[in-house]
Formats: structure tokens, C-alpha cells, sequence
């Protein structure tokens, strides 16, 4: 199996992953929206690893790595790579998990996460708690290897309560990972604190030295192409993973693109068709309500229709608000 990390073109792009955000409906719009050569790997929401072994959790989770065929078609037209991540702290359920996921979908590479701070995953010693356990996020990574021929990356922080960024790389590169993605903050930092970019310089000198085909991707507050080409001048990470970046512009990825509100207009009612076709009734419409404000803002009459849209609770009232609008 190819590994896709190391065919990246330099710096690279791609979109990171969020809970209730980079589901396959919003991925298929980011895709549509961008340009070509400008994204080049996607991420599905992160995905419990004892859920994905449970016969009943994994009703209630796999919808988190569902593809609409529409988006599976996209991703192959821009050669974009679609990552499953997932989380836990048992390297037997990453085990099984994996092979679940590998016999079940089709996924270009499984990512790890190590760096979401939240008290509820971390009280179980999952995602940024394994900072502090580097020996059971070795058993993970390697048991998670074992279990596929996809890459496997890593998604982490540069320490728990302060940066141990170079003693924390340096471990990681040992687990031979296929890539890893820093977010350059702690855990203590939440996303509170400003990303302090000069702990990529850290980690880069360290991968430079030990393992210079594994590739280094920085994850941090970059929110427009120039600020990453910028950032990327001082601190060459092989490529940058953008989060927010997309709720300020959902065009991020095609920097030099002004829509029309008519494009805004019809791009919310793509996403709200989109999700209403694939989720039905499944997932809650108060999600949705949070992607209006990406689309409706910047121009004259924005925050009246944005009140509007957020009384609407169904899919005919969103139509209905949009038409209002245009007449
Ligand atoms: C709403 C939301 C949900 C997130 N969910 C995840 C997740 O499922 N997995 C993950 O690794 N990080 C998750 N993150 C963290 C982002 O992937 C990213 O690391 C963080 O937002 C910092 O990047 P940014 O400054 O570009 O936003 C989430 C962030 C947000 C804002």
C-alpha cells in the first residue's frame, strides 16, 4: 500500500479534523469548493476506538466515517486523501478497530489522535493524556500498524501541562510513524493561548536529524494561505493543517476566490440539502445552524437573514428564508 505522507507535494494543505464539523457533507463542500493543488488530504470527525469494537457503540459511532458517494467521486477527480481518526487508550481496541475500519471502508491512511484536550477524553487517559504515557502511545501506534497496510499518522500536541516538544518528537519519531501533525500548543493551552510556532522549529531540527522522510505537518491559529507560505519561510513544516481557518472562509482553499452572495446563498443551501438527504432525521439541526454564519456574512442585509435562518428548523424553512431573500 502506497503511503501518500511521502507523495505530498510541499508545503502541502489539508483541513483538519472536527467533532461535528468535517463530516462527509461539509467535506464535500470544502472539496467543491477548492482548487485544484490546493488540498490535499481531508480528515473524518475522530472515532472511538471501543465504540468501533462494540456491536451496539458501533451503530451509535460509525456514522463519523460514513462517504457519501458524491464526495468519494470528488476526492477521486482532485486526488485528495481521505484520513479516518480515531481515538482511545487500549492498543487492543486500536487494534481491532483498525481492522474493522480497513475491511469495512476505504480510507487512504488512519490517524491517531494524541492532542484533543477536552477534561472528558483526558480524565480517561485518551487523546492528549497519552502525552504523559509515551510507552502505552507506543504499544497504540504499533498495534494500530500491525493491524493495517494504510499509514499511520500521528496527531498530537508538544506537551501536556508545558512543551516537552523535543523529548516527546523525539520518542514519536521512534514509533516510525508515517507522518505526524503538530498542533503547536499543550493541553493546558486549549486553544486559549496563541500557537507558539517556534516549537515546529524545534521539532523539525530533531526530525531532521533522526528520521528526515517522516513528515512534519504544523497545525495552529494559520488562518489564510499567505499567513501558512509566511509561516512556512520561518518554520518549514512539510505542510499545514488549517481548522478554524474555514469558518472565517470556506474558500480557504481557493485563497484568491471572492464569492458572490449569490454563490454564499447557494453554497448554504447545497450544505443544507446535503445534510438533510444524508442525515435525515439522525443528526440534530441545531449542528447545521452553526455552518450558516461561514456562509451569510460580508454583505448588506447578512445578519437580518442570518436571524431569520437560525429560527428555522427544517429544511423547507432554510429554502424558504433563502428565496425570501433573493426576491
Ligand atoms: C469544533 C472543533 C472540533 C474539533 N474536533 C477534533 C477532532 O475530532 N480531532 C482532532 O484531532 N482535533 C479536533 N479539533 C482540533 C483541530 O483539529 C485543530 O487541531 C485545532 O482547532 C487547532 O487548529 P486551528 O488553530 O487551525 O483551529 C477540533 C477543533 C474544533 C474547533
Amino acid at each position: 500500500m502506497p503511503n501518500f505522507w511521502n507523495t505530498l507535494k510541499n508545503p502541502s494543505f489539508m483541513l483538519a479534523p472536527m467533532e461535528d464539523v468535517t463530516d462527509t457533507v461539509f467535506r464535500e463542500i470544502v472539496l467543491r469548493l477548492s482548487q485544484a493543488d490546493n488540498l490535499q488530504v481531508l480528515y473524518t470527525e475522530f472515532t472511538n476506538t471501543d465504540g468501533l469494537c462494540h456491536p451496539i457503540g458501533r451503530e451509535k459511532v460509525k456514522s463519523r466515517l460514513m462517504v457519501n458517494q458524491s464526495e468519494r467521486e470528488l476526492l477521486k477527480s482532485k486526488d485528495v486523501k481521505l484520513v479516518a481518526q480515531i481515538w482511545g487508550n487500549n492498543p487492543e481496541k486500536f487494534y481491532e478497530a483498525t481492522k474493522y475500519i480497513d475491511s469495512h471502508f476505504e480510507f487512504d491512511g488512519i490517524d491517531i489522535n494524541m492532542g484533543c484536550p477536552v477534561k472528558k477524553v483526558v480524565k480517561q487517559g485518551s487523546c492528549s493524556a497519552l502525552i504523559k504515557f509515551p510507552e502505552l502511545a507506543g504499544e497504540i501506534i504499533q498495534a494500530t500498524k500491525q493491524a493495517t497496510q494504510l499509514p499511520v499518522s500521528v496527531k498530537t500536541r508538544t506537551g501536556f501541562t508545558k512543551h516537552i516538544t523535543e523529548e516527546w518528537i523525539s520518542f514519536l519519531l521512534t514509533q516510525d510513524p508515517a507522518a505526524i501533525i503538530l498542533h503547536t500548543r499543550t493541553q493546558k493551552m486549549q486553544t486559549d493561548f496563541p500557537a507558539e510556532w517556534e516549537e515546529m522549529g524545534k521539532a523539525l531540527e530533531i526530525r531532521n536529524e533522526c528520521k528526515p522522510h517522516i513528515p512534519i505537518i504544523g497545525n495552529g491559529d494559520i488562518f489564510s494561505m499567505n499567513e501558512a507560505l509566511k509561516m512556512h519561510a520561518q518554520f518549514p513544516a512539510d505542510g499545514f493543517m488549517i481548522g478554524r481557518g474555514i469558518f472565517h472562509n470556506p474558500w480557504f482553499f481557493n485563497p484568491n476566490y471572492r464569492a458572490t452572495i449569490e454563490e454564499k446563498l447557494n453554497t448554504l443551501l447545497l450544505h443544507s440539502r446535503l445534510y438533510a438527504q444524508t442525515w435525515g432525521q439522525d443528526r440534530n439541526f441545531q449542528v447545521l445552524k452553526r455552518f450558516f454564519k461561514i456562509y451569510i456574512n460580508d454583505f448588506e442585509g447578512a445578519a437580518a437573514l442570518r436571524a431569520n435562518l437560525m429560527e428555522s428548523n427544517t429544511l423547507e424553512e432554510v429554502e424558504n428564508c433563502i428565496s425570501q431573500f433573493k426576491k
